[in-house]
């Protein structure tokens, strides 16, 4: 029996096929590499010394994601596969509904045919919009400010009523907070097209001098320092998570939603000084207006995570800068040189 990761080959989905792999999983990666590199499951091979199959397939080709669940003995999916860039998806919004939606609903439907009624979906903080408070727990109401956070808001829904058609469906949402740091060997990493969005990526790139300064997105909000607030979480310890979701899945039916952070808000500018710190490098910066869209604070109630997955986050700011550190230190162009490798077993 295999668990399935579709957009396995992307930054959380690599990481969590390392742990998979590591704590005995036999898994099968399915991804169109439109946001990722078979590099990284070369070495997501490498630091496992294990194999498995690819599928280089698009979630909208409902013939061959047919074709992954006739040829494999699927138990459950892990469900990484989709676009992510608000901006993005401001800008060309059906695009992002069509992947992100259609794309679950051709996978959802191809697993009603076959039989499998386990997903652990990735889901993210922004489906909480703009929390009337901190920390933020599930029961919250949700909302959406963008595309791209509507698409996982949607989805969400769509899977409740997928549950509700039939009991036999067992489902995780994992709602991400910010997911930041890199496999401690380095190895693997996350990756980003052009210039960088979010703002660990953003500092690394100044770090190692690809871009001039940083721009520090307001610094007027009712925060210790005026700079917007996050919940950074180690992208290993988010693996974990999904692995405690998988062994809960497989034990229960039911949908429900979990929030995968650290409890801990930083601001940006403590970003800056810990990620200064752990790399021994300035990181020139300059304060300018808010973004558009952006929240002052946003950290987790991560309680029922720990409550009933038995999953907490272990690691601290420190190890998440240095891991970001050195992956942007050892490939400073990501993946980007062997962008045209071929992953060693693509089906
Ligand atoms: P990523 O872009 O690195 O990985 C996503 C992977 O999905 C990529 O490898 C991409 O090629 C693949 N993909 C996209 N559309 C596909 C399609 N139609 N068919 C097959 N493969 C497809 O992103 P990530 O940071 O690893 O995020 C993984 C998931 O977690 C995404 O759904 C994202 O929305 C969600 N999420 C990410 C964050 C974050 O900050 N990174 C936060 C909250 C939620
Ligand atoms: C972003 C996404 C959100 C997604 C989340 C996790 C937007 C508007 N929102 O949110 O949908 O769920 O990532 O992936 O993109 N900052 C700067 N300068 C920069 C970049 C960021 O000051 O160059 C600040 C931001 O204002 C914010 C903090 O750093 O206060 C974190 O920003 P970012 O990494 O983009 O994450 P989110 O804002 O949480």
């Amino acid at each position: 029996m295999a668990i399935l990761v579709t957009g396995g080959a992307g930054y959380i989905g690599s990481h969590t096929c390392v742990e998979l792999l590591n704590a005995g999983y036999e898994i099968i990666v399915l991804d169109n590499f439109s946001n990722s590199s078979p590099e990284s499951l070369n070495r997501v091979k490498e630091l496992t010394n294990k194999n498995f199959k690819t599928y280089n397939i698009d979630l909208l080709d409902k013939v061959n994601v047919e074709k992954v669940f006739l040829e494999n003995n699927i138990e459950s999916v892990i469900h990484f596969a989709g676009l992510k860039a608000v901006g993005e998806s401001v800008e060309i919004p059906v695009h992002y509904y069509h992947n992100n939606i259609t794309g679950t609903l051709i996978l959802i439907d191809i697993m009603q045919k076959y039989n499998v009624f386990n997903i652990v979906f990735s889901s993210s903080a922004t489906v909480y919009g703009a929390p009337k408070q901190v920390p933020i727990s599930e029961d919250f109401s949700l909302s959406a400010t963008n595309p791209y956070g509507r698409s996982k808001l949607i989805i969400e829904e769509i899977l409740n009523d997928v549950y509700i058609s039939n009991n036999n469906w067992s489902i995780a949402l994992l709602r991400y907070f910010n997911p930041i740091g890199a496999h401690e060997s380095g190895r693997i990493g996350e990756n980003p097209n052009g210039i960088p969005n979010n703002l660990m990526p953003f500092i690394t790139q100044v770090s190692i001098g690809k871009l001039q300064e940083l721009k520090v997105f307001g610094s007027d909000y009712s925060t210790p320092d005026g700079t917007g607030v996050r919940d950074y979480i180690h992208v290993v310890d988010l693996a974990h998570g999904h692995l405690k979701a998988l062994e809960k899945i497989m034990t229960r039916s039911g949908v429900e939603a979990y929030n995968l952070g650290t409890g801990k808000g930083y601001s940006v500018l403590e970003m800056v000084a810990a990620f200064e710190k752990a790399s021994n490098r300035k990181i020139p910066y300059s304060i300018g207006p808010r973004r558009t869209g952006d929240i002052g604070e946003c950290f987790a109630d991560p309680s029922k995570a720990e409550r009933e997955l038995g999953w907490k986050a272990e690691k601290g700011i420190e190890e998440m800068c240095i891991d970001s550190w050195r992956w942007q230190s050892q490939n400073p162009d990501g993946f980007q040189k062997d962008k045209n490798s071929i992953a060693h077993v693509l089906v």
